[in-house]
């Protein structure tokens, strides 16, 4: 299976050789294709169950992949994300554009707040909801709303810590203030969010203990007049439980699961992988750019090429067994040799990221292919960081 894709992305940069700089990013199109069919399928055929993170994929190219197959309810974290996401779906004729929106899904300060309302307005035609942070922050975002120019009454999900302990406050305190809340006239609080990203693939019973904590808790801000319509929750390691939880898909509103990795795939998300069935999707090119030591070769995939947010290895080398990546610096990736052959100066290897998502982030565009052939450059407009002074 690695040789086979191994053969086809060497075929595939042929043409390109003696002009190609490496690290490059490479995102494989038909695989994204994939991915995308594959999970929609196990939302039952239902892409309004979906409601991808996009920090992951950080591109115009692959947004239109999601739209292309029904996707139009997205996830973002920046307003990098924000711009691209509103851009992406404002693109969509009528009536596909029926109901798409977008979930800021970070607590905004007011700065922000005000940003991701100007852009918003750029885009009148798609939705933008935010998140509450606690009830204190509801109340804040009803004053900036209040304040705002034009006037402005955003829609609002309740963020709602799962034990993740990052953002959002527990159910009770959300219960506490239910009645507080449903008198804030200028926020139309329309949801729940809970993410539960500290778990992993086999802590099931602990993710259903958090969705039937959100379940309880959106049914009783519904007793008390709020008018919760939205559920949304779950990233790449628990959405098989929230998909089977019956209450969270059976309730009086929608229920939507987020996530984002399972587009492009990595080493972190290999039990979706296998539970979806995807195709690794992105790829770093490197070269060998040092033979000097016998036991060890280095690679020019640094922590500027492939991000490290876990202990080493931050890699694997595609269809390179015998090849052990060690710490890297910056620029530079020693590799342990292990068998009795390895590239020599100069080789281009393909390496799967540990974690795909902050590795995108390092790269301002990506090679793009489809079929057998590189189509073209796909600019990742949304990685890194912009002001946004507008
Ligand atoms: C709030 C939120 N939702 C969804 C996701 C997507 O999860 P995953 O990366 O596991 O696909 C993330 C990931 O960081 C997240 O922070």
């Amino acid at each position: 299976m690695h040789a086979a894709i191994q053969r086809r992305l060497d075929a595939a940069i042929a043409p390109l050789r003696g002009r190609l700089a490496t690290p490059a990013l490479l995102i494989d199109l038909d695989a994204v294709d994939h991915n995308i069919g594959a999970v929609i399928r196990r939302c039952g055929g239902a892409p309004a169950r979906w409601r991808p993170h996009i920090k992951t994929v950080k591109q115009a190219a692959i947004l239109d992949r999601l739209v292309a197959a029904g996707v139009t309810t997205l996830k973002c974290a920046t307003l990098d994300e924000l711009s691209l996401a509103l851009a992406a779906l404002d693109a969509l004729g009528d009536p596909q554009r029926e109901g798409a929106d977008v979930l800021l899904a970070f607590p905004l300060h007011q700065d922000a707040f005000h940003a991701a309302l100007a852009l918003a307005a750029r885009h009148p035609r798609v939705g933008l909801t935010l998140l509450a942070e606690t009830p204190d922050h509801a109340r804040l975002l009803d004053t900036w709303a209040a304040a705002a120019a034009p006037p402005a009454r955003p829609r609002i999900h309740l963020d709602v810590d799962l034990g993740m302990q990052r953002t959002g406050a527990p159910p009770a305190r959300w219960l506490a203030h239910a009645a507080a809340l449903a008198r804030l006239s200028n926020l139309e609080i329309i949801g729940v969010h809970g993410y539960d990203g500290h778990l992993t693939w086999t802590q099931t019973a602990a993710a259903a203990a958090g969705y039937d904590a959100l379940v309880e808790l959106a049914a009783r801000l519904i007793a008390a007049g709020a008018p919760i319509a939205e559920l949304v929750t779950s990233g790449s390691h628990t959405y098989p439980t929230a998909l089977a939880h019956p209450a969270l898909g059976g309730g009086p509103w929608r229920h939507q699961i987020s996530p984002g990795t399972v587009l492009l795939g990595d080493l972190r998300v290999a039990a979706a992988a296998d539970d979806l069935g995807l195709r690794q999707a992105a790829f770093v090119a490197s070269r060998v750019i040092s033979r000097a030591n016998p036991v060890r070769l280095t690679l020019d995939a640094g922590t500027k090429a492939i991000s490290p947010d876990r202990p080493s290895p931050t890699c694997e080398v595609l269809g390179w067994p015998e090849l052990f990546p060690q710490v890297p610096s910056e620029e530079h990736l020693p590799v342990k040799l292990g068998g009795l052959t390895a590239p020599p100066f100069g080789h281009l290897l393909w390496l799967i990221p540990d974690h795909v998502c902050t590795t995108v982030n390092l790269y301002r565009s990506a090679l793009l292919l489809r079929g057998d052939e590189i189509i073209g450059e796909s600019p990742i407009a949304a990685a890194g960081r912009a002001p946004w002074l507008l």
